[in-house]
């Protein structure tokens, strides 16, 4: 067993700003399932919204994150947050964080943050690193790391459930002890016990069949800690982003919603700009807005994409600003200063998640949750552009004073060895890709950007038959990382679908047929699903 101070699952912005917070008082052990950089996070496009300038304000941010969250805010978590963040942000750019600047127009060369502007913002406050700034932030955290002798980082180490004392058959209440990881190079789980435990999991973009998500997000802290008995919200509501790059050969390549804050325009494949039909902002409407009335005009024309068209501004500019968009829309044949690029919406988001106060506590004891896993209450039912980011940063600060003020067990819990009792090698992997390709499609095609209550309940019980098969195969044989990630889908889909069937209204992304229209008895009311 490998006993640490702090456990962190995850090196996504959530994770290592936490491992660096509570480094100087214990060992820190850093579990993350791919390579150390491999997150949502180092795929962030357009950066963090923040109050840095002298046009905007606290009150304008917290109104613009409560108007896109669709009347489920909680409002002191998003005031919190939202004044907290400059002064994490003046932290990162300490720890070696470089955002864009600009030249200050008439001022003899000197220099200030630049600024982007994303859908639902009311003023330019996205600070971003070009159109690559969660690489930037992984760079800068990872580098600051390196250099704290006391964390360790286990790199292809796949968290696979959380050791409670329940799950121990001891008495008290219920309290996690530590976790069982499989070594995905050794093909052995270990244990590793810790007195605190941080979930940064991230999120679930992986369980619908089209995603801005790179593959490690699949939902694996919601599902263990559902397991682990720890109350899931609001998972209902997924945020489709509207402009994934539609390329037979493009995997999951996001089109920053910065593109329209820079002045690029929705069309229809015949060139027609829509979105000024929907909404007053147009393109920059909110994202859910934007989202659907793509998927309508989709259906509406039979077209399997819309267009997004910044030709409009000067080449250079577009270069510029938005170099990694350039370079890999010219890989595949696309060049955007000439030609408007085809897009279409995926799954990107998930802004329910494991119920949490605004200090990362969740409601079992020494278990904490921080970042896309979470639920904090500030994203309400539609997440604003570049909030998730700041939550993460401002959350996973909070979490660390949090844990440093509270004092912990200090026995060393005696935790079974993981026992894979007569498992054996899979015998057709076909079961386990087969299963994952039917929940994602599933997911699309019944529980997307417009659902109703016939599709919601034709994909439950389809999952239910499919968690029998998966289970079985769970315990009949040894665990795979492919097959542990299969087990998760399923458990957040049938969280999804169970959530949305929960609430009988549309609001915000959470859009249903049979119930268009919000309902007042709804708003301020999150779904909450404990296991059992
Ligand atoms: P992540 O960064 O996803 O990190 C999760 C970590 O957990 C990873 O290291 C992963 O490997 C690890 N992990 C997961 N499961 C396990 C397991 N079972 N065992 C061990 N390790 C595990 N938000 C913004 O605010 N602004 C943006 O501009 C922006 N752009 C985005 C662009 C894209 C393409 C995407 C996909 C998302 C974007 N978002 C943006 C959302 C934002 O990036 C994420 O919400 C945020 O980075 C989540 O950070 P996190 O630390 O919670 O999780
Ligand atoms: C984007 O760059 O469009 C993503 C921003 C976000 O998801 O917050």
């Amino acid at each position: 067993m490998k006993q640490f101070d702090y456990l962190v699952l995850g090196s996504g912005i959530a994770g290592l700003t936490f491992a660096l917070q509570v480094a100087p008082h214990g060992r820190v052990a850093i579990i993350t399932k791919k390579n150390r950089a491999e997150s949502n996070t180092n795929y962030a496009q357009g950066g963090i919204a923040a109050v840095t300038s002298k046009e905007d304000t606290t009150e304008m941010h917290v109104r613009d994150t409560l108007e896109a969250g669709a009347g489920l805010c909680r409002e002191a978590v998003v005031r919190t947050i939202v004044q907290e963040g400059p002064a994490r942000i003046a932290e990162l750019i300490e720890l070696g964080m470089k955002f864009s600047e600009r030249e200050i127009p008439r001022s003899e060369g000197a220099r200030e943050l630049d600024l982007g502007k994303e859908g639902g913002h009311s003023k330019r406050r996205i600070l971003h690193a070009k159109d690559v700034t969660g690489r930037e932030i992984e760079r800068a955290l990872l580098n600051a790391v390196a250099g704290q002798p006391s964390i360790e980082i286990f790199e292809d180490h796949f968290a696979i459930d959380l050791i409670t004392n329940q799950k121990l058959g001891e008495p008290g209440p219920n309290r996690c002890r530590g976790v069982y990881v499989l070594d995905k190079r050794a093909g052995v789980v270990e244990t590793f016990a810790a007195n605190v435990i941080l979930l940064a999991t991230g999120g679930c973009g992986k369980v619908y069949l089209y995603t801005t998500n790179p593959d490690i997000a699949t939902g694996d802290g919601v599902a263990m800690a559902y397991r682990a008995g720890a109350a899931v919200a609001n998972m209902e509501f997924i945020q489709f982003h509207p402009t994934c790059l539609y390329h037979p050969r493009a995997k999951s390549f996001l089109i920053s919603e910065a593109v329209r804050g820079e002045g690029g325009v929705l069309k229809t494949i015949q060139g027609a700009e829509f979105m000024n039909a929907y909404h007053p902002l147009g393109s920059l409407a909110p994202r859910d807005i934007v989202a659907r009335a793509i998927d309508n005009e989709m259906k509406r024309s039979g077209a399997g994409h819309v267009l997004l068209d910044i030709t409009q501004m000067p080449a250079a500019f577009v270069r510029e600003r938005f170099p990694n968009i350039y370079e890999t829309c010219q890989r595949y044949g696309i060049d955007i200063t000439k030609e408007a690029i085809p897009v279409v919406p995926a799954a990107h988001y998930q802004c329910g998640g494991v119920l949490t106060n605004v200090d990362g506590e969740t409601e079992i004891e020494g278990l904490y949750a921080v970042g896309e896993v979470a639920c904090t209450g500030l994203h309400g039912a539609n997440r604003l552009a570049s909030n998730s980011l700041l939550e993460a940063l401002v959350c996973a600060h909070r979490a660390g004073l949090r844990v440093l003020a509270q004092t912990h067990p200090t026995t060393t819990p005696v935790i079974p060895a993981w026992q894979s009792g007569h498992a054996t090698n899979p015998d057709e992997l076909v079961v386990i890709s087969h299963n994952w390709d039917e929940i994602r499609r599933l997911m699309w095609d019944y529980v997307g950007i417009v659902r109703t209550n016939k599709r919601l309940l034709r994909a439950q019980s389809r999952i239910a038959n499919l968690q029998e098969e998966i289970q079985q195969y769970y315990w009949d044989f040894i665990v795979t990382s492919d097959l542990l990630e299969l087990r998760n889908i399923a458990t957040v889909a049938e969280l999804i679908v169970a959530s949305a069937l929960q609430r009988p209204e549309s609001r915000g992304l959470n859009y249903n047929l049979d119930f268009p229209r919000p309902d007042p008895a709804w708003a301020q009311r999150d779904t909450v699903l404990r296991k059992g």
